[in-house]
């Protein structure tokens, strides 16, 4: 059985744990915050129940997936052969933990980060062994959305790619390759942009949220509207999404619109607060 680390066990730390579990891994889980590691483990347990009850999974199934979920500590992690980070978006939290992988595992093993946005290739030199630092990105919901970006940063070697493409297809994923690491990758770079079109549509009193939405998914085969999916991200994750990518490339493709800022400085931050385009 191949031993992968997870690092973190928030929203995306529990989704890849629960997707490498089930796929056979057995996956060591670190998280800094006590009592994080359980509660992820409890919520997979929860997801997975409800598999058991709609005929989707076995009970035998649920539990060997719920005994390849380890509680683990730095000092473990010279088992695993992989390692995939996903704490918080924060380039010196994410380089201090990058230096302590390097120290505790294998030489020869792949470290992984699953930044949204940051630089793989910034992160790598935490490392001495930047050949072996690549990007991971998964989508959330990690255990539905089946596609992983893979994002070779500028020394990142061919072996580590092709390591970290066989680790996400062997968890049942689709991988797409970021040949440079550039700041939103390939589905944040098309992404935004329509986030801001819809909402400068919006802000120009053309249409109804409700229409932009029923636009795009009916003229374009959408399964979700922008401004529904904006909601969904988190209104504040998107604010500083768009900010990080207009600082990095200084274009206006980028550039938040001030009804987006408003909203945020309003805490309508989307669905998770109950009202942002929209009320929930
Ligand atoms: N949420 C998404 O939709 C999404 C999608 C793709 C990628 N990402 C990326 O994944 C990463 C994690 O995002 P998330 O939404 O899961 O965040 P989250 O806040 O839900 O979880 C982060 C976890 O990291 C832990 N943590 C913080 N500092 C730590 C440290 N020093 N050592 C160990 N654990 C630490 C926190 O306690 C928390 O449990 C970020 O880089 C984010 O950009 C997020």
């Amino acid at each position: 059985m191949t031993t992968i680390a997870v690092i973190g066990a928030g929203t995306m730390g529990s989704g890849i744990s629960q997707v490498a579990a089930q796929h056979g891994y057995r996956v060591l889980m670190l998280d800094a915050e006590p009592g994080a590691v359980v509660r992820a483990r409890m919520r997979t347990g929860e997801r997975l129940a409800k598999a058991v009850k709609e005929g989707k999974l076995s009970a035998t199934d649920r539990e060997g997936i719920l005994d390849r979920l380890v509680e683990a500590d730095w000092a473990d992690f010279g088992e695993a052969s992989l390692a995939i980070e996903a704490v918080l978006e924060i380039m010196d939290v994410k380089k201090e933990i990058f230096s302590r992988l390097d120290a505790v595992l294998p030489g020869d093993a792949v470290l992984a980060t699953n930044t949204s946005s940051l630089s793989v290739t910034e992160i790598a030199k935490a490392t001495k062994r930047p050949d072996r630092v690549v990007g991971m990105h998964f989508f959330n919901p990690a255990p539905v959305m089946k596609l992983v970006e893979i994002v070779r940063g500028e020394e990142t070697s061919d072996e580590t790619v092709d390591v970290a493409q066989r680790a996400a297809q062997a968890m049942g994923k689709e991988t797409v390759l970021v040949a440079k690491d550039t700041p939103g990758f390939i589905v944040n770079r098309v992404l935004m942009p329509l986030f801001i079109e819809a909402m400068r549509i919006l802000e120009e009193g053309i249409a109804s949220p409700e229409d932009i939405d029923k636009a795009v998914k009916l003229g374009l085969n959408h399964p979700m509207g922008p401004l529904t999916l904006a909601d969904l991200t988190g209104l504040d994750v998107d604010l500083h999404v768009m900010d990080y990518m207009f600082n990095e490339f200084h274009d206006d493709r980028f550039a938040a619109p001030l009804v987006l800022r408003r909203l945020v400085r309003a805490g309508r931050l989307g669905r998770k607060t109950g009202h942002g385009f929209y009320r929930y």
